[in-house]
């Protein structure tokens, strides 16, 4: 979510800073890299109901920590009306 908002990213608001109270950092990822990343803790599974467009491969990005071995990662960032 830092990497996503430093860089401008569209789409990515992160209206909270990464505190897991906003689900405005959602993101799909890639069912490709899904399965590679940490799973979910509950508190970020209960935020995700609240994501828009949720899907089965949606993750809140402000909890996906970037490591060498996500070099690559591919996510989508759902469309905000
Ligand atoms: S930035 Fe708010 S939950 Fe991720």
């Amino acid at each position: 979510m830092q990497l996503a908002t430093s860089e401008g990213l569209a789409g990515i608001i992160a209206e909270c800073g990464g505190v897991l109270s906003c689900a405005t950092c959602h993101v799909h990822v890639d069912p490709a890299w899904f399965e590679k990343l940490k799973p979910a803790r509950q508190n970020e599974l209960d935020m995700l109901q609240f994501a828009e467009e949720p899907g089965p491969t949606g993750r809140l990005a402000c909890q996906l920590r970037i490591t060498e071995a996500l070099d690559g990662l591919e996510v989508t960032i759902p469309n905000k009306q």
